[in-house]
């Protein structure tokens, strides 16, 4: 075991990556029955991004694109860095995993790699475990992705799924320093497994569980109670956030950002009237991205940061609940 003294983490750089296509409302008013009232009324979506396979996009490329950016934000090489976390529920294969090929995509030698699912919940996991390795000294220099291109999961005859989902990566390069106040200071990473019927992809018939209320979809395909997932979601994001500031000591004031997840604006509005967070801490861009899963945190953190929403000193708390059923937050200083 490597022995070290007590270090910090610091975020050195940011990136992210969505495709250029636009998937709008009354795009898939002209694929299922649905409108572009009913979906901005139930979700605040207005349109998603989603990969163009025929041009050669997957959901590899947008994982390799955001950690690049996020290594030119740090002037770093993918050389520098001794792991890659990559965060996703649509890796292109399970063998090798992702992680392993953006490693290659960045010449990142024979840095360390491997994926790591948690739906929803992938970028916040993700930052905190690789907090964690740092200060464990273990790790100098940690790449962390998350990653989703849902539309590869995605059945557009199932008008439940296909308004919610967009594709899209957000990615953080993390190094050591010195300060150990800086950095992940409290963490959650906790789910229940007893709610995967909620929200599954099933490879075989045998995977879907006997009575499952979810819509049949083709396989390979997500397939997901949304009643059930909101009635989850809208109350455990608002416990999370609630834990995260009780835990810390902090106030609402003290937190420059709470970075959630865009899951449904209405949950997200539930949880910001239920706590009383003001408009301007809780970023939202669900309108023109929709719900791209592993990527969303991480999207927000780097429009934040190119913002400058988000700077050094401040204190950010990130949240996020999924597939699972899983939730996590990330309270850091940065
Ligand atoms: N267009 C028009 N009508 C629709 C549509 C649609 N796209 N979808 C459903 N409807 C209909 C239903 O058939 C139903 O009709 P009925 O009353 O005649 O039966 C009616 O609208 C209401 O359906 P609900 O399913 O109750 O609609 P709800 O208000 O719950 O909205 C939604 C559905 C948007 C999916 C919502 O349940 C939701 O956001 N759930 C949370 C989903 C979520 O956050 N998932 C992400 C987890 S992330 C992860 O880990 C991958």
């Amino acid at each position: 075991m490597t022995m070290s003294k007590p270090c910090g983490v610091r975020i050195a750089g940011v990136g992210s990556a969505v495709p250029d296509k636009r998937l709008t409302n009354a795009d898939l008013a002209s694929m299922v029955d649905t409108s572009d009232e009913w979906i901005v009324q139930r979700t605040g979506i207005k349109e998603r991004r989603i990969i163009d396979r025929d041009a050669g996009e997957s959901q590899c490329w947008l994982a390799t694109e955001s950690l690049r950016r996020a290594l030119d934000d740090a002037s770093m090489d993918a050389k520098d860095l001794d792991l890659i976390i990559h965060a996703s529920v649509s890796s292109e294969m399970t063998c090798p995993s992702n992680a392993c090929r953006v490693a290659d995509n960045l010449d990142a030698g024979t840095t360390g790699a491997f994926d790591l699912i948690a739906a929803c919940c992938g970028y916040v996991y993700s930052m905190n475990v690789a907090d964690s390795l740092i200060r464990s000294g273990r790790h100098q220099a940690i790449g962390v992705i998350g990653c989703d291109a849902m539309s590869t999961l995605i059945d557009y005859t199932d008008r439940g799924v296909s308004i919610l989902f967009g594709d899209a990566a957000g990615a953080a390069v993390l190094t050591r320093d010195e300060d150990p106040n800086r950095g992940c200071v409290y963490q959650v990473m906790e789910g229940d497994g007893r709610g995967w019927p909620s929200l599954f992809i099933p490879r075989n018939e045998r995977d879907v569980p006997s009575g499952v209320s979810a819509p049949p979809t083709q396989l390979g395909c997500l397939r997901m109670d949304g009643r059930e997932v909101y009635k989850f979601a809208v109350n455990k994001f608002r416990e999370v956030i609630e834990d995260a500031l009780s835990a810390t000591g902090l106030s609402v004031d003290d937190v420059a950002q709470f970075v959630c997840h865009q899951s449904n604006m209405r949950i997200i509005e539930s949880a910001k009237a239920k706590i009383g967070l003001p408009d301007e801490k809780v970023y939202v861009n669900i309108d023109r991205y929709g719900n791209s899963s592993s990527g969303s945190v991480g999207l927000c953190v780097d429009q934040l940061w190119k913002a400058g929403k988000i700077n050094s000193g401040d204190t950010i708390i990130m949240v996020a609940f999924g597939g699972g059923m899983t939730w996590s937050s990330s309270v850091w200083n940065v």
